[in-house]
């Protein structure tokens, strides 16, 4: 029994270092890239803002014209964002974290319960498999969404199949996972990452994380069978997305084999 076989994906590299060389030295062309930066806007020791124009000039050399960036910003960082590359961006969508923050700010400002997710790509549509989900909230119905109207022209809407299963809307509603919280202070849920990969990277397509963390992203690739690189500056950061991709790695071994003798 090979457990090394096509239902794991390779590569699967993450690098202690610097996420701008290691992107231009890792020699893949991504078909997704995440971006969950340091901004600078914590006292964290990890957070420090990374230069935008030198990571926007790596990645117009990586990708080739081609793939999508999918980048995770929090105003006022979401307009130098959008800035360093006006042209690139497609659409902005919203990730509703659930649990607001900013509790000692409450006087002066609303609490902040979401971030923006830029949508990126360097030409034409990025990539996009939408997948529908039930919503309990909704009633099951049947006809089109949008008929022939002044504002679509003729174009017929998606019909609805009766079902309660609903297409992804602008705004993610996925809370920040509780049991995590400890793992990095900014580390993203699994369900959200994992539902973005899919959505975003074709099957086996190639993802970059150039500032991984502890490593939410690279996490939802081996899950979703996206081969990945992830490059993190800070060594104990680091060492903790190592051990977790490790114990996942064993993990899914482990079922699989176990699966494989079940089949036997
Ligand atoms: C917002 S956090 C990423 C969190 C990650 N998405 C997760 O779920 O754990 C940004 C990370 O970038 C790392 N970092 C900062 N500057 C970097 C650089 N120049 N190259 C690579 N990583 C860097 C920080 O140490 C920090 O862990």
């Amino acid at each position: 029994m090979n457990v090394y076989d096509d239902t794991i994906v390779q590569p699967m590299s993450i690098v202690l270092g610097d996420g701008i060389e290691g992107l231009l030295n890792d020699g893949g062309k991504p078909d997704l890239v995440v971006l969950d930066l340091p901004w600078g806007a914590t006292k964290h020791a990890t957070d420090k803002p990374i230069d935008l124009a030198a990571l926007f000039d790596a990645l117009e050399f990586v990708m080739r014209g081609e793939g999508t960036v999918l980048a995770f910003c929090q105003h006022p960082y979401t307009v130098q964002m959008i800035n360093a590359k006006p042209d690139w961006l497609r659409r902005m969508l919203v990730w509703d974290k659930r649990r607001p923050t900013g509790h000692l700010d409450v006087q002066y400002q609303e609490l902040r319960v979401h971030a923006d997710m830029l949508v990126m790509s360097p030409d034409g549509m990025p990539y996009y498999k939408p997948e529908r989900a039930p919503d309990a909230n909704v009633k099951e119905r049947k006809g089109y969404a949008g008929n022939a109207s002044q504002v679509y022209g003729n174009a017929k809407g998606s019909q609805f199949d009766g079902s309660n299963l609903r297409w992804p809307k602008s705004i993610y509603s996925v809370p920040v996972d509780a049991a995590e919280r400890g793992v990095h202070p900014f580390r993203k849920p699994l369900k959200l990452m994992r539902q973005l990969v899919r959505q975003y990277c074709p099957p086996g397509g190639y993802v970059i994380d150039p500032t991984c963390g502890s490593g939410a992203t690279l996490e939802a690739c081996m899950l979703e069978g996206r081969p990945f690189a992830g490059f993190e500056i800070d060594k104990p950061t680091y060492e903790i997305a190592v051990y977790r991709l490790n114990a996942l790695y064993r993990a899914i071994c482990a079922k699989k084999e176990a699966g494989d003798a079940a089949g036997d």
